[in-house]
C-alpha cells in the first residue's frame, strides 16, 4: 500500500532533517528531490546542457560529493525554472511517491504538482535570518569559507527565484500544514510532523 508525505518549503527551512526523521519513524522511503535539481545543476557547471542532463540523470549522479555546495544550489535553482527540466524529473518522483510501503518526498512542488493527492502535505518554513544562520553553520562545518552575509544573499536569491518562477513555483499546497520552525527545536518540529501524519494514518 502506498502512503505519500509531501514536505515543501524554502531553502534551509529544515525539510531535509524533518523528512529523514519522519521517514525513519514510520519506516517510509525518503527522496530529497532537491538533489535531482542539484545534480542537474552540477552537470551544467561541468558544461552539459540542462534539459539533456535532466533526461539522462541516473542514480550515480546523486552521490557526487559537492552537490551540497552553495554554487551548485544556485545553479540548481536556475535550471529548476526550465519547464523541460522539471518535466524530465516528474515521472521518477511520482513513481517514488506511490511505491509500496510509504514515501516521504521533500522539495518545493511536491504537494502542488508532483503529488497533489499526497495523504499528508506539510509546508516547512522559518524566518530568513534563522534559515540563513542554519545554512551558514552547515556550510561552515562542510569547510565552506562563505560569510554569513553571503549565505543570506544566496538563500534570498534562491527563494525569490523559486517563488517567482512560472512553472511549479514554491508555495504551500492547498490544505498543507504550515510548520514554522523559527522558534522550534529539531525534536519539536519532527514531533509536530509525526503528529500530523499519525492523524491521517
Ligand atoms: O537544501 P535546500 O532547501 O537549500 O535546497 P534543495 O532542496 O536541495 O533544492 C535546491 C534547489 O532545487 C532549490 O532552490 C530549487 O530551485 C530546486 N528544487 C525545485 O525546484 N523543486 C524541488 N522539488 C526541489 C528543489
Amino acid at each position: 500500500m502506498s502512503f505519500a508525505v509531501a514536505i515543501d518549503g524554502p531553502a534551509a527551512a529544515g525539510k531535509g532533517t524533518i523528512s529523514r526523521a519522519v521517514a525513519a519513524h514510520f519506516g517510509f522511503a525518503h527522496l530529497d528531490t532537491g538533489l535531482l535539481y542539484r545534480a542537474v545543476g552540477a552537470k551544467v557547471l561541468e558544461g552539459a546542457e540542462a534539459v539533456a542532463a535532466a533526461e539522462a540523470l541516473g542514480a550515480e549522479d546523486l552521490i557526487v560529493g559537492y552537490l551540497r555546495t552553495a554554487e551548485v544550489a544556485q545553479m540548481a535553482s536556475k535550471v529548476a525554472v526550465i519547464p523541460e527540466v522539471r518535466a524530465a524529473l516528474v515521472e521518477f518522483q511520482r513513481d517514488f511517491a506511490r511505491r509500496d510501503g510509504g514515501a516521504v518526498l521533500d522539495g518545493r512542488d511536491i504537494g502542488t504538482v508532483i503529488c497533489p493527492d499526497a495523504e499528508v502535505k506539510i509546508f516547512v518554513t522559518a524566518s530568513a535570518e534563522v534559515r540563513a544562520k542554519r545554512r551558514f553553520l552547515e556550510l561552515q562545518a562542510a569547510g565552506s569559507a562563505m560569510t554569513p552575509e553571503e549565505v543570506m544573499a544566496d538563500v534570498l536569491a534562491r527563494d525569490a527565484r523559486d517563488r517567482d518562477r512560472a512553472t511549479a513555483p514554491m508555495k504551500p499546497a492547498q490544505g498543507a500544514l504550515i510548520l514554522d520552525t523559527s522558534e522550534m527545536t529539531i525534536d519539536e518540529a519532527v514531533a509536530a510532523a509525526i503528529k500530523a501524519i499519525e492523524a491521517r494514518c
